[in-house]
């Protein structure tokens, strides 16, 4: 079966979905490349972003794999993989060396050596690897800032690098399940980062931004200034922790919950809230304060405590470029309303950059983590001191992972699984009610 050579591929494990997309470099210009093809599959077997069943998943992502197969004509071999880890930890440290016999240029040993003095800096834990070695800026002779300091000339070089680190046992499952599911694995990224890569424009990163990515069960952050990539992280809440509120205090099955959720603020409003339950109990009609109430509760936990702690400074105005939405529970009419109320800045519901180039019903901000994968290849190809990854050969792969894993524990300290309580949440809550019920009212004029 023919394959082309310049044939990029990336598979997007989600909570909800599974993405394979395809695409072919430009011949004429080998730094771009064109989608030709996007696979997906439900996701069984993944939670919060992490396989707990793996049988299942791997069908899951057979599934998508076939899909994007049927789609392109040939046969995929090797994929760029995206992922979401439990403790992700984003570290900055810094590093010194001199350019001896200088003032000289710097040369590729010399960036090696300053990353290698950066990295010491940093102890891992045994259970983590360092997944993304990030160089985030230089300095020659105390002038910060520079992106690339091969061939400029000082005595003294200096970097900040950020070290993105991930429990062990994550990516032995999510290659040991790619790999069952009968493709090669040639690299790992962290889905916050494929997102932003995804959702970002050059002058956004540039200036300052906050990347947003809500999926199923969790929400990825990455933050970037001047250019650069300064913290990425994962908070396991997604948009089905406002299914289930939704399901428990309304008293309604989870598959109506999701109905309810998604029709929100699409149907009129006379028809929104009669629900019947599967089972065949009569109709009920649901006061739509309450729907509101159940969703606000569990944004307002999401941003206002989880998102606004993950903020360098913890002041979003380091970020004039706002924040820029992403992911399957982006498509929430009103959200955008609400963050810009919570955080005073701008924000964005971000479409994919080359969404034209997608299948129609596969090119809307859910997918946009998958197009990050493809500009995740061709910025390492481009510069390969861009992100510094463990290649997937020495991640220890072929060790096996004894200890029972337990999901829960160390995201416990979210304290996410239990239903949001409504109706108590002071005077915040209300303020985002209102803005919420604004929206909508716009909506329905
Ligand atoms: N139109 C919509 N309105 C509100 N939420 C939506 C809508 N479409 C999808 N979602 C939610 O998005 C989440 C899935 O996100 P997505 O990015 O597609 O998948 P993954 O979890 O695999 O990252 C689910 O919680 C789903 O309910
Ligand atoms: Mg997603």
């Amino acid at each position: 079966m023919f394959r082309d050579p310049d044939t990029l591929v990336g598979l997007g494990v989600g909570t909800t979905r599974i993405t394979v997309i395809v695409a072919e470099r430009d011949r004429r210009a080998p730094e771009s490349a064109h989608i030709i093809g996007i696979g997906s599959a439900s996701s069984l077997g993944i939670r919060k972003g992490l396989i707990v069943n793996l049988e299942q998943a791997v069908r899951s992502v057979r599934n998508a794999l076939r899909d994007a197969e049927n789609m392109v004509g040939f046969q995929l071999e090797e994929a760029m993989v995206a992922f979401n880890a439990n403790d992700v930890n984003s570290v900055m440290t810094s590093g010194m060396v001199s350019l001896r016999g200088g003032p000289r240029p710097v040369s590729v040993n010399d960036v090696e050596r300053v990353i290698e003095a950066a990295q010491s800096e940093l102890t891992i834990p045994g259970n983590k690897v360092a997944l993304h070695t990030i160089p985030v800026q230089y300095s020659i002779d105390g002038n910060f800032g520079i992106d690339d300091p091969l061939g400029m000339t000082g005595i003294r070089l200096e970097m900040e690098l950020q070290t993105i680190t991930v429990p062990m046992p994550c990516i032995h499952d999510v290659v040991n399940c790619v790999v069952k599911a009968g493709i090669r694995v040639e690299g790992l990224v962290i889905k916050p980062l494929a997102s932003a890569l995804g959702a970002l424009t050059d002058e956004e990163m540039r200036v300052g931004v906050i990347s947003i990515s809500i999926g199923g069960g969790t929400t990825g952050l990455t933050f970037y200034r001047d250019g650069r990539p300064i913290r990425v992280s994962v908070i396991p809440i997604g948009g089905d922790h406002i299914t289930s509120d939704l399901a428990t205090v309304l008293r309604i099955p989870l598959n109506r919950a999701e109905e309810l959720k998604k029709k929100l603020f699409s149907t009129p409003e006379k028809d929104l809230f009669v629900v019947a339950d599967s089972r065949g109990t009569p109709e009920r009609t649901i006061d739509p304060n309450m729907v509101l109430e159940v969703i606000a509760s569990r944004l307002e936990e999401l941003f206002l405590e989880y998102v606004q702690a993950q903020i360098p400074e913890r002041d979003p105005h380091h970020f004039p470029g706002g924040i820029v939405l992403s992911g399957g529970a982006a498509k929430m009419p009103g959200i955008e309303t609400l963050l810009t109320d919570i955080f005073k800045m701008p924000v964005r519901v971000a479409s994919p950059l080359d969404y034209y180039q997608m299948p129609p019903g596969r090119n809307d901000t859910s997918f946009i983590n998958a197009t990050g994968i493809i500009r995740y290849i061709l910025c390492k190809e481009r510069n390969p001191y861009s992100f510094i990854d463990s290649p997937v050969s020495h991640l220890r792969l072929g060790v096996r992972v004894r200890e029972p894993r337990d999901v829960k524990a160390p995201y416990s300290q979210y304290g996410s699984d239990r239903p949001v309580k409504t109706g108590s949440g002071g005077q915040s809550v209300k303020n985002v009610l209102e803005k919420i019920k604004e929206s909508l009212k716009e909506l329905f004029l």
